[in-house]
């Protein structure tokens, strides 16, 4: 268009379109994440940037161009296959036999954009609007959103250091189910949960899988922090304990790599499968990562995590050390986990550290406050109770860190 043409309808143009009338009545005005880190940051949910792999991984994606080119490009020429790129299924597969002891072919593996989408597809395929959902009782708040969102009722279960309790588990759904209101599955993170950091033993998964057979209630179990065990013996996967279909299988690249990557992958019965990845939106997720994350853990699994939870452990340690000299006297507890990201401090019951988070993360120390995690959302309980990763900042940091938290919650009322 020249300056001279005139501009098309000016009489109906408006400067700022307005869709005021026009959103589905679905859509919710949300609020992006500003993506803001504290400067000591112990609200984020990964491991620090210097455990990233990033020469091994870019060296991996450049053997496999350098060995068949022809491959690469026709991989990357085409949309994935819905199930992701099979070398990265096949090596998943020989990863779960090795690891986690239940075996799967490549294609009983689906890959997803994290296992956030593996998460959100399973849900789908099993949610109505009102079912009854269990969790731990406090519990990653992404699974509970997604839940939310399809309209899950959703009640905690009691737990304790060892993570859910069975026999609480039992009378709980007994109960629901006199009510009328049947839970439909159970979702867990048995391995260094999210937020508490505890870990189910294997006898408690047992009892538990008892239970979900007696109730017919299926098990999704959330294997996101698997990789990160840095003392204590891994324990069986409810997988591995039960091969009738009631288990779904979660798990992830996140944080074992990278949560940038995007991609984790789940396993579940064929038509459950199917039916969760019927809610599927485009095709399977990026094939230059499941490239790259497949030629490099194929070649460098040990070593990485040989490398990697070491690391982890001294985080972990001087966290809990510096709690232990700034909290110590205070009344707080906090857990002792053999692994993950997390480490659950809760102050004595009636101080309020949730009201102050915005105050304390202003003033340097980020932390999620443990009511984000409630699982049914009632704003009831985890005033008392914080999420605090360890994981993310130095071990310099994390004593730093934590000495500042202690001063400030002084400062604001809360110790
Ligand atoms: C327990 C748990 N599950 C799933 C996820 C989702 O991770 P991603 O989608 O990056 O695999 C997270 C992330 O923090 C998590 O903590």
């Amino acid at each position: 268009m020249t300056a001279a043409e005139p501009r098309l309808g000016p009489a109906t143009m408006v400067e700022t379109f307005s869709y005021e009338t026009l959103y589905s009545e679905k859509s919710v005005d949300t609020a992006l994440n500003p993506g803001l880190h504290a400067k000591y940051d112990f609200a984020t949910a990964y491991p620090a940037p210097e455990t990233l792999p990033l020469d091994g991984l870019i060296q991996s994606l450049q053997a496999a161009v350098d060995s068949n080119s022809t491959k690469v490009l026709a991989e990357l020429a085409y949309y994935p296959h819905q199930l992701g790129a099979l070398e990265l299924r096949e090596y998943t597969a020989q990863k779960l036999e090795a690891d986690r002891g239940f075996t799967v072919t490549a294609d009983e593996i689906a890959l997803t954009n994290g296992s956030g989408e593996a998460l959100a597809l399973v849900i789908q395929a099993l949610t109505n609007p009102g079912d009854v959902v269990l969790t731990e009782e406090f519990v990653y708040m992404g699974t509970t959103a997604q839940l939310r969102r399809f309209g899950a009722d959703i009640r905690g279960v009691a737990m304790d250091e060892g993570g859910i309790i069975p026999e609480e588990l039992e009378e709980q759904i007994v109960a629901l189910t006199a009510a009328g209101d049947r839970p439909k599955y159970l979702y867990t993170i048995p391995e260094h949960q999210n937020p508490m950091g505890s870990t189910l033993s294997g006898e408690r998964r047992r009892a538990i899988l008892e239970i979900a057979h007696r109730h017919n209630m299926p098990i999704l179990e959330d294997d996101c922090y698997v990789d990160l065990r840095y003392k204590g013996d891994v324990q069986p996967a409810f997988r591995a304990l039960d091969d009738s279909g009631i288990v779904v299988y979660v798990a992830s690249f996140s944080k074992l790599l990278a949560p940038g990557l995007r991609l984790g992958y789940f396993t579940a019965s064929p038509e459950l499968m199917r039916r969760a990845l019927g809610f599927k939106i485009g095709s399977g997720p990026n094939q230059f990562a499941a490239v790259a994350i497949e030629g490099y853990l194929r070649n460098n699994l040990e070593s990485h995590r040989d490398n990697f939870n070491p690391m982890l452990q001294a985080k972990c340690d001087s966290m809990t050390a510096a709690l232990e000299e700034h909290f110590g006297d205070s009344g707080a507890t906090w857990s002792a986990p053999e692994g993950g990201c997390y480490v659950w401090l809760t102050m004595p019951e009636g101080s309020d550290i949730s009201s102050i988070r915005d105050k304390v993360f202003d003033q340097g120390v980020g932390y999620v406050a443990g009511v984000a995690f409630e699982a049914d959302g009632s704003g009831r309980t985890g005033h008392n109770c914080a999420r605090l990763c360890f994981a993310f900042e130095s071990v310099e940091k994390n004593a730093e860190g934590i000495a500042l938290l202690a001063q400030l919650f002084k400062q604001h009322g809360a110790m």
